[in-house]
């Protein structure tokens, strides 16, 4: 285990919380989800999924992972917890200009003119269908597998279509279940204790992103670490534990007041990240009339956008930025004359330029009474991607119990879902 954790903390942008006050709160907190004697105790499998996945399981994703790459693209069809995991990793990882192999998102929504651009996109194409759904009968991710597997269908037969399609979902009977049996489709099982937001590092997860090309292994690795780390029963207090320094930041934010956490990332690299983060937080712990309402901020792009609100609107809100040290060593070229008046900058590494805005940022958003807690990460590669999503997931555990709320289930879900079949049925 490398000791060193792959994230920092800085809290000196948030000394006007008072985070002593909440932590022996925190430390409970964390023995409850550690000792699973909280609500949804038995929803905490993610906790060991680094490790307990068996190694013939992760070769058999990289094998199929292998297999789909073989083929034109893959169509990953989900919503929620069943996709963002995955769209955040490849996000971060994925060279933002380099067409590489297509993986393209399904299911997340109800937008037909998407699907019928989809289907454009797809036509004549041999492409494989991952479609994941931990209940197998969610409406989003049922129609838009529907009509993959009817073009499918009309184009290959029943031998083809079981090696073209992938079903990722739980053991127990339902609609997509059925499918995969009737149908002989191969299977990727979601372990019954670990919900749909908690998955990104189970088959839910790995798939998609080894067939995306991105290091499956590293990935794990780094959560691994963060595992071992932010578990370590000898770590308990918040100066050795920054997922519960984490924590208690939220908790002391809450208690001051602030109903919003903006996540603050320097890099369109992490805007679908900060996706994943949303759901984990927004749907962990947006319960009970409680709850930090989970927002997100690309740097500097936002500044020119939400910036103005952040420095000086309603103060009701609170900042974690995710820092990254390491970046390309580019740096601001030099022009003959100083024609644009921006020689100051000659030479400059423009991550340099980039961090400062950041500092910058922070420190006068403390100073307009938003209190920020800075997340340094060495760089962004796979172990540092995987070693972060652990953490927000641990930390998601730890700060929902200390909330007072279950933060396995998502009984506020169902709400809409009636409502539409009843509307629909009419
Ligand atoms: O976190 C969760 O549990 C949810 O966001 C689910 O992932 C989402 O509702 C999709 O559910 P399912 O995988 O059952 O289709």
């Amino acid at each position: 285990m490398n000791d060193t954790p792959l994230l920092t903390l800085d809290l000196s942008h948030a000394s006007t919380l008072d985070l002593g006050a909440v932590e022996a709160e925190v430390r409970r907190a964390r023995e409850t989800l550690e000792t699973g004697t909280g609500p949804g105790a038995g929803m905490r499998g993610w906790l060991d999924l680094p490790r307990r996945q068996p190694p013939a399981e992760i070769a058999r994703i990289r094998a199929l992972a292998e297999r789909i790459r073989g083929l034109d693209a893959l169509v990953v069809v989900g919503i929620g917890g069943s996709y963002l995991g995955a769209a955040a990793v490849m996000g971060a990882l994925a060279d933002p200009f380099e067409a590489g192999f297509p993986v393209l998102f399904a299911g997340h929504h109800l937008d037909a003119g998407y699907y019928a651009a989809l289907a454009r996109r797809l036509a004549g194409k041999r492409y494989a269908v991952n479609v994941i759904s931990k209940s197998g009968g969610t409406t989003e991710p049922s129609v838009a597998f529907r009509l993959l597997w009817n073009d499918l269908s009309s184009r290959f037969g029943a031998a083809d279509l079981a090696r073209l399609v992938v079903a990722t979902t739980g053991a127990r009977p339902s609609g997509l279940k059925r499918f995969q049996e009737e149908h002989g489709l191969e299977m990727l099982e979601v372990p019954e204790d670990v919900g749909g937001r908690f998955s990104v590092l189970s088959p839910v997860g790995l798939l998609p992103i080894a067939a995306a090309g991105c290091d499956v292994d590293a990935l794990l690795d780094g959560a691994r670490e963060a595992m071992e780390l932010l578990r370590d029963p000898g770590r308990r207090d918040l100066a050795s534990n920054p997922a519960l320094a984490y924590a208690a930041f939220r908790l002391a934010a809450y208690r001051a007041g602030k109903k919003i956490e903006v996540l603050a990332s320097s890099t369109p690299r992490l805007e679908l990240l900060a996706e994943w983060w949303k759901q984990l937080y927004g749907e962990s712990e947006g319960k009970g009339g409680k709850g930090l309402f989970p927002a997100a901020m690309s740097l500097t792009t936002d500044l020119h956008s939400l910036g103005q609100w952040m420095q000086d609107g309603e103060r009701i809100v609170c900042e974690t930025a995710l820092d990254v040290v390491e970046d390309a060593p580019l740096a601001v070229p030099r022009i003959a004359g100083d024609i644009d008046g921006l020689s100051y900058l000659d030479g400059v590494p423009i991550h340099h330029v980039d961090r400062t805005a950041m500092h910058a940022t922070l420190a006068a958003h403390a100073d307009g009474g938003v209190p920020a807690l800075r997340m340094e990460l060495p760089r962004i590669d796979a172990r540092a991607i995987g070693w972060l999503l652990y953490f927000f997931e641990y930390a998601c555990g730890v700060s929902a119990y200390a909330l007072g709320v279950n933060p396995f289930d998502q009984p506020g879900v169902e709400a809409y879902k009636k409502n539409m079949k009843a509307m629909l049925a009419k």
